[in-house]
């Protein structure tokens, strides 16, 4: 049964080739002093930081620069960060570049006119901001984590090895608005790119295993799995497929812009245990999300058996005559065993320069959550970790 819900969602999406032509309208909407958020560089390579500069000019803003977002951004670079908005006396925020920019750009509106720390504040604490926020407008140019239509901002602390996510409830910490040009992604490394689609294969699995009944949410979960199934293989023989970059581009905002989890509990283990991972490796996302992904969906199948004899049916094909629900539910992560396999996915910690002596640091560090179907103890996920060594 739908528990209540409220549901907004006030991110204005134009997507296709030639979106960003909606740039110079959507930035008449806000202040003069614009503070352009970017990454390590992809965008002056592929010529996107060019064409959004020449629209920021033409456009008559006063634009100051935050360059050199790292992938999993940092707290350090957060206070970098708000030094330059502050002097700059930011009105508004264009992040261009994936979710670590996305990320970095909504936590930094939440903190320019904050007093407080901002990582004890939204961080440690999880509260919601007390202060007046700068608004988020975002170009996207790598897909995976949905960030360009949710309240989601992930921040790590070195320091403390603590990497976590806060999805703040104020929806206007959302990107107000989302240009998603498909043709943008095209020069992604193939790794990025694989990492991107299980980062949003994994986003639908954290809200699809949880819950007893059939919800509308689990339909519209199997719905998006096999289009993303079925577009990625096309993409990873042929990466320059327009329709299938296209396909993944709206299955990933789709998978996390706060549709799928409402109504009903959501598992986020698999994010929580990954995330700690990356504080102790710096990792690509999508890549600490495969490597544990097997051994912790065999380790919860028992308890929430006919959700994977579901999954194995509905999104896998699998056949059920003759089988046990074991059966057939094991066959089901055999399945996305091998589609993981055939996109070259990360499938072992060791990859990622996860180190043994690191599993106990990794396990304190993991978020326990209880809305999957088991709730875990800290022994269960060094021994998740173990098997995914
Ligand atoms: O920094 P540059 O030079 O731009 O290079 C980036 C980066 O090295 C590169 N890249 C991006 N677009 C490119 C490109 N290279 C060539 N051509 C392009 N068009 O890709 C690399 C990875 O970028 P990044 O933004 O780090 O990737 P992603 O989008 O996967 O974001 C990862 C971050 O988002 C968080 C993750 O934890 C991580 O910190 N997440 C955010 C979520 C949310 N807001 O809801 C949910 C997710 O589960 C996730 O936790
Ligand atoms: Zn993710």
């Amino acid at each position: 049964m739908l528990g209540n819900f409220v549901y907004c969602n006030p991110t204005k999406l134009y997507f296709g080739k030639e979106s960003l032509d909606n740039l110079k309208g959507e930035l008449s909407k806000y202040g003069k002093n614009v503070v352009l958020v970017y990454g390590g560089g992809s965008i002056k390579k592929n010529g996107i930081y060019d064409k959004v500069l020449t629209i920021l000019k033409d456009a008559g803003k006063d634009v100051s620069e935050i360059a050199g977002v790292m992938p999993n951004p940092t707290t350090d670079k957060l206070m970098e960060g708000i030094d330059i908005a502050r002097k700059a006396n930011a009105e508004f925020i264009l992040a261009v570049g994936g979710g670590s920019v996305i990320d970095y750009a909504k936590a930094l509106s939440v903190s320019i006119n904050c007093e407080e720390d901002p990582w004890e504040k939204y961080y440690l604490r999880f509260e919601e901001p007390t202060c007046p926020i700068v608004p988020v407008g975002c170009v996207l140019t790598m897909v995976g984590t949905g960030s360009e239509m949710n309240a989601g901002a992930v921040i790590t602390n070195p320091k403390t090895k603590l990497k976590i996510g806060h999805v703040f409830q104020d929806e206007s910490i959302m990107p107000r608005f989302a240009i998603l040009d498909p043709t943008y992604t095209f020069s992604l490394p193939h790794y990025q790119m694989v990492a991107g689609i299980y980062d949003i294969f994994s986003h639908i699995c954290e809200q699809y295993f949880s819950g007893q009944d059939y919800c509308t949410s689990d339909y519209l979960a199997e719905g998006l799995m096999r289009s993303l199934i079925h577009a990625s293989r096309i993409a990873n023989a042929n990466p320059l497929d327009y329709e299938a970059r296209s396909n993944i581009m709206w299955t990933a905002t789709w998978a996390l812009n706060t549709l799928l989890s409402r109504g009903k509990s959501t598992d986020w283990m698999v994010h929580m245990i990954g995330q700690s991972v990356g504080a102790y490796t710096n990792a690509t996302h999508g890549m600490t999300l495969s490597a544990v992904s097997l051994a912790y969906y065999r380790h919860i199948l028992p308890y929430g058996l006919p959700k994977f004899v579901r999954f194995a049916r509905n999104v896998w094909d699998v056949k059920t005559d003759g089988k046990t629900d074991e059966e057939v539910a094991t066959e089901g992560l055999k399945a996305m065993e091998g589609w993981m396999k055939e996109l070259g996915l990360v499938l072992h910690l060791s990859e990622l320069g996860a180190t043994e002596d690191m599993f106990d640091g990794i396990a304190d560090g993991t978020i326990i959550l209880n809305g999957g179907y088991h709730v875990l103890t800290k022994d269960e996920i060094i021994k998740i970790l173990k098997e995914s060594y």
